[in-house]
Formats: structure tokens, sequence, C-alpha cells
């Protein structure tokens, strides 16, 4: 029998024993709509997991109950929001979205304190506010909050459950979305889950991956990545009380969940109903491809985990289909792109691009870049990337070593090179940046620091070098202006847009000293806002560059807005006469079409006349400065660090 006959068989069953009575009449004329619809797809994935289980139908009875239950308590204007979004499905490839992703506690310092951030957020442009990790989570070092104790409770330093969504409601009405993250790899160790397994209940013990000895973690470890090498080598915690090895591919507290027990599926979908009903506009999946252990393999990037968030996103479809899920796979490029589908993730970080613009700025040459993107940046038209600078992470060098091979880079030595430029082992780099995560092994490591200290700024200003400060300055409008016009949505990381240099301060707190990432988790003070809003002036040469930056930042994000072609449209990635440029040109079904030219020099570089003729046009605009371009005389001079936004006149 085929899966669609057999799932017809058992939504039958199931909703025959299912009582809807406590949903209104419309309530449950729009569940039964939506599971007659989703349903089958759900039974094929949920079956492809847990089929071989005894008692998988029994979940996945209890499994519907936990959606109509979720579907009840979805607040009117969220039903609202979800008709609405049906039928406007692609609102995220809209040039009129721009993203930041921001730390509650380092912006506000509560949710009601950010209330007081709308104007700033508006004056960006900003349309949809990414707040960082809110939960509950223990005291200390919680991984900045991804170790989360409770997702029903927001941590009691930041605000409650009812703050945040009145924040979610304020920022709505100011057309600004709010993004949350689903962390559901892992919880902490504090998780009413965890401290049950601690005491001893089978049941929660089954909730994660315990092991009484180190026999079998030994055979995983064989083929496992160490994710923080620099906490605990390996990817197991043993836990005095359990006297068992736990699953731990992060920090120790955070204790990974097991997903091939089905309990652990319902529970955490349950969580995520909880959050997708604050309001929110996407879920950021955290830490997506790490959910399926496969011994043998790395344990990353496996056929389950895509079957369940594929399983996860028909549940959503089913309550919230408002909610859009966004995936957090730093992973292989080709790795990257198997998230992205409209019934997986609809959304995905770049890291792809974020990881070889900084490259490209180290090497000041493009072609790993181009040819990378050529290979891995077109996606399905309705999906989008969320394309960004920088994060609350470290930059790892995640390009593919085959493309990197065909223009004979050796990876190993480019990613040795790589590290060296940006935590300024290399002679002449420009970069103050801070390495992570050294893997004593292999040798291996990843890179932290701020937009503006990887960029040249900290170094500029203690040189006292005007000319260098210039050049910082530039390179932070580059990487920016590539990911406001590529195609996706932009992402800024909240303290880039006013150039903040690296914060060193954790080196002094014992619960974050080891873990370097806290250099690029910076604070906006309100003198920062006020500076950027006009309210105060700069006083000195790192105000001055903060306030270029934000200003050159607000003038590329209102440009984006005001012309169509920077949302639905396609991207062609453009081979260049010139090893230091970047190209490419979109292209809308209207017929309109942009040409992006950019020099990742400090040299003054020319480009040759055939590149311009993609516009098919004897002259053009450039967007950024209003000025028309003559398409004709050849070559085009590019000034360093320029880029040109060209439109056909
Ligand atoms: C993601 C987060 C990172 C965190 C990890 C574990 O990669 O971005 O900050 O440490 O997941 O949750
Ligand atoms: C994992 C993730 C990467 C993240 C890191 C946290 O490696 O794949 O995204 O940066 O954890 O440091």
């Amino acid at each position: 029998m085929s899966y669609a006959a057999d799932s017809g068989v058992c939504l039958d069953r199931i909703l025959a024993s299912t009582d809807l009575s406590a949903l209104t009449k419309k309530d449950a004329a729009t569940f039964t709509r939506r599971l007659k619809a989703h349903f089958p797809r759900l039974f094929e994935k949920y079956t492809f997991v847990y089929g071989h289980q005894y008692d998988c139908y029994f979940h996945l009875q209890k499994l519907v109950e936990l959606l109509r239950d979720g579907l009840k308590s979805r607040k009117p204007a969220l039903k609202a929001l979800d008709s609405q979004r049906l039928k406007t499905p692609l609102w995220y490839r809209d040039e009129e979205q721009v993203g930041m992703a921001c730390y509650v506690d380092l912006m506000g310092p509560t949710l009601n304190d950010l209330h007081e951030k709308i104007p700033y957020f508006k004056a960006l442009g900003v349309t949809y506010v990414h707040l960082m990790p809110l939960y509950d989570a223990p005291k200390g070092d919680s991984d900045g909050g991804y170790a989360v104790s409770d997702y029903r409770k927001v941590n009691p330093s930041l605000g409650t459950v009812k703050d945040l969504e009145k924040l979610t409601a304020a920022l709505q009405k100011e057309g600004i979305n709010v993004v949350l993250d689903f962390v559901f790899n892992h919880t902490s160790d504090e998780h009413a889950w965890a401290k049950a397994a601690l005491s001893g209940d089978k049941q929660y013990q089954d909730y994660y991956y315990l092991f009484d000895d180190r026999s079998i973690p030994d055979q995983y470890e064989h083929t496992l990545r160490e994710i923080f090498p620099q906490v605990r080598r390996g990817s197991f915690t043993f836990n005095e009380a359990m006297e068992k090895w736990v699953w731990t591919t992060f920090n120790s507290f955070q204790w990974d969940l097991n997903y091939s027990n089905p309990e652990v599926f319902n529970a955490i979908t349950s969580e995520m109903l909880f959050l997708a009903n604050l309001g929110c506009a996407a879920l950021r999946l955290d830490a997506l491809a790490f959910i399926w252990k496969e011994m043998g393999t790395n344990c990353e990037n496996q056929e389950k985990a895509h079957v369940l968030i594929q399983a996860f996103n028909c549940c959503l479809q089913i309550v919230a289909p408002a909610v859009v899920f966004k995936s957090e796979a730093i992973v292989h490029p080709d790795e990257v792109l198997k998230y992205i589908d409209k019934d997986e993730c609809q959304l995905s970080y770049n890291p792809l691009l974020m990881a070889l613009l900084w490259n490209s700025l180290a090497t000041r040459k493009t072609r790993l870049l181009t040819n990378s993107m050529k290979k891995s940046f077109a996606i399905s038209d309705d999906c989008t990337w969320v394309n960004y600078v920088r994060c609350h992470d470290d930059i790892g060098w995640t390009f593919d070593d085959a493309v990197a091979s065909e223009l004979g880079i050796n990876s190993f030595d480019h990613r040795y090179f790589l590290n060296q430029f940006y935590t300024g082992r290399f002679e002449g780099s420009f970069a103050n940046g801070v390495p992570f995560a050294e893997n004593p092994s292999n040798g291996d490591c990843r890179v932290c620091g701020s937009l503006a200290s990887l960029c040249g700024l900290e170094g500029a200003i203690e040189a006292n070098d005007p000319q260098a400060i210039d050049e910082a300055v530039k390179r932070m409008l580059l990487l920016y202006g590539i990911t406001f016009s590529i195609g996706g949505i932009p992402l800024l990381y909240s303290s880039d847009e006013i150039a903040k240099l690296n914060d060193y301060s954790y080196r002094l707190d014992e619960t974050k000293s080891h873990d370097d990432r806290w250099v690029n988790r910076i604070a906006v003070h309100s003198e920062d806002t006020a500076l950027a809003l006009g309210t105060t002036t700069p006083e000195n040469e790192a105000q001055t560059a903060s306030l270029q930056v934000f200003e050159g930042l607000k003038q590329m994000i209102a440009i984006r807005k005001q012309h169509a072609i920077f949302g639905q449209s396609k991207t062609h990635i453009l081979d260049t006469d010139n090893q230091h440029c970047f190209a490419f040109l979109r292209e809308n079904t209207e017929g309109q079409k942009l040409l992006v030219i950019c020099n990742f020099s400090e040299h003054p570089q020319s480009l040759h006349r055939s590149l311009l003729a993609t516009l098919k046009q004897s002259a053009s605009k450039d967007l950024l400065t209003d000025e028309t371009v003559d398409m004709e005389s050849s070559p085009l001079e590019l000034a360093p660090y320029q880029q040109m936004w060209l439109q056909p006149v």
C-alpha cells in the first residue's frame, strides 16, 4: 500500500478518536482542513523515523492532539496573520526585508527597555529583529542563552513572557517582525527533563543519550568532530550523579536530545508551538545539523535530521502557518543547501558568502568567491538566503575544498593563512581578531572579532592613521553592501551598524573568559544610539567612523527598499577580467536589471567594458551616488573598495 493510502486510513482513525469539542467550530474546520492537506506528509516523515517502533501510532495520535491544543491556544490576531501570510507566502523575498540580530541584555537591558530602541530600528530600516535566546537558562555560563532550562519562561533578568508578547506586538505595529530561537538539539542540564533524568527517572533518561560506560561513546567518537575543544575534549561528559556518560555536542551542560525517541519529538513540538504562539514570524533552528546520530558518521546532516525538520515543518503548517523556519547550518556548502526547501527551511543563513567575503577582503582576490557563488548561490524561488557578515559566533572557513582546489588553492594552508590573517599574526594584516576553539590535535581554529575590528578600525585608531580608518570604514560598507544587494534578507548583527570595536571585558569574567566569542558580543548603549540618531555629535575619530558606517548602511538600506529588483529577482554571478573585482547581475521578470560591481582592494581597479555590456545599455546610473556612468567608455575605474549598484537609464 502506498503512503498516501495508509495515511488516509490512519488520519480517519485518529480523527475519529480525537476530541475537537474544545475548538470553536471555525477552528475545528480549519484544523481538519489543514490536517487533510498536511497529514499525509507528516505521516510519511513520522513513520520513516519511528515506524519500526511498536508504539509509533500511539505517539502519532498524541502528536495530533498536541497540534489541536496548539491551535486552540493560538491568539485570534495570530490566526488572522496566518490567513494573511498564506495569501502572501513569499513575503520574506521582499526588498523591504532587513534583519537585525540583537541580545536583549546588550541592547535593552530588559525587554521593556527595548521599546525605546524601536526608533533606532526604524531609522535604519530594520523589519525583523532576531532576539537572541532569551529563555530561562543556568546562571553564569549558559552558552549565551543557548542552554535552555525552560522554553516557556523568559530569563527573569530580561523580563517575562508577557513582556515578550508586549514587545512583539509593539514591534509588529511598527512593521517589525520578531524572530526567536528554537534550540532543539539540546536542553540545559537544568531543564525539568534533565532534572528528572538526574533523579533517576527512566522515562526522562530516554530523552537524552546516556551511556553506562565509554564503549559506545568511544565508537561514536571515531568519526565525530569536536565543536568546543577548548572547553572539553570529545562529545561526551561524565555525569557523577547518574554515573553515566551524556552526549554533549557543545558545552558539558548542554545535553543532546534523543530524537530516536518519539516522545522527544512530541515534547519538543509542544515547546515549538508555544514559541510560535508568542507571535514570532520565524524560528531560527539552532544547530539543526546535529539532531540525528548515526554510528560511523560524523552525526551531522543525517537524512533523518532532514526528515525530522520536515515533520516539524508540517506541524507548523497545521498550527501556525505564518511562521517560517530559518536554518542555522554552518556546514559544508553542499550540506547547507539540503536544508533549504519550502517544506523544510524557507530561510537559511548563508555561511559560505559570509566566510568568502572575509576571504576576499584578506586576499584582495575574488575568484574563490565568484566560483563558489556560481556553484552554491542559486536556491529555490520559494526560499531565501539570510545574508550576514558577522554574528554572535565565530567565523569558520566552511568553503568547498573542491572549488578551492580547482583554483590551485590548498585548503589546509589557506585556512591556516586566514586564521593567521584575522588574528593579526600575519604581517601586514589590518585585522584584530581572536582565535577560537583551537584544536590541539589538528591545529584547526576559527576566528572571533567584531566587524569593525576585523575590518581594521581597531588597529587604525590605535595607530591614529586617518587613511587606515577610511579604508576600514570602506571595507565595512563593502561587505554589507553585498549582503544588501546580492539577493536575500540582509541580517545586521547589532553593534556592527555603529562599528563597535572588540569588547575584551569578557576576559575578566570567569563565566565568559574561556569562550572568546564574547569578544564580538557587544553592548549598544544609549550614547551609541544617540550618536547614530544625530542627537549628539561625534567627539573623536572612532565616533566619526561609527557615524559614517551607520549613515552608509542606512543609505544603502533605503535604496534597497526603493527598488523591486532587490527583492524577487534572479542573481547571476559574473566573471570579471580583474581578479580583485566581484560582480553580479540581478534580473526580474519585469525586465528590470541591476549590475553590482565591487573592488576588494585598497587600490583603484579598472574593469573592461564587456562586463558592462550585460546591462545592454549605453548608460546607467549608480544608485549609490546618483551619478550616470557611461557604459561605452572603457575601461571603468573603481576607487579602492568601491562598489557600484548600476541600473540602466
Ligand atoms: C549555534 C549557536 C551557538 C551555540 C550552538 C549551540 O551554533 O549559534 O552560539 O553555541 O548553536 O547551541
Ligand atoms: C558549530 C556550528 C557553528 C558554530 C559553532 C559554535 O560548529 O556548526 O555554527 O559557529 O558550533 O561556535
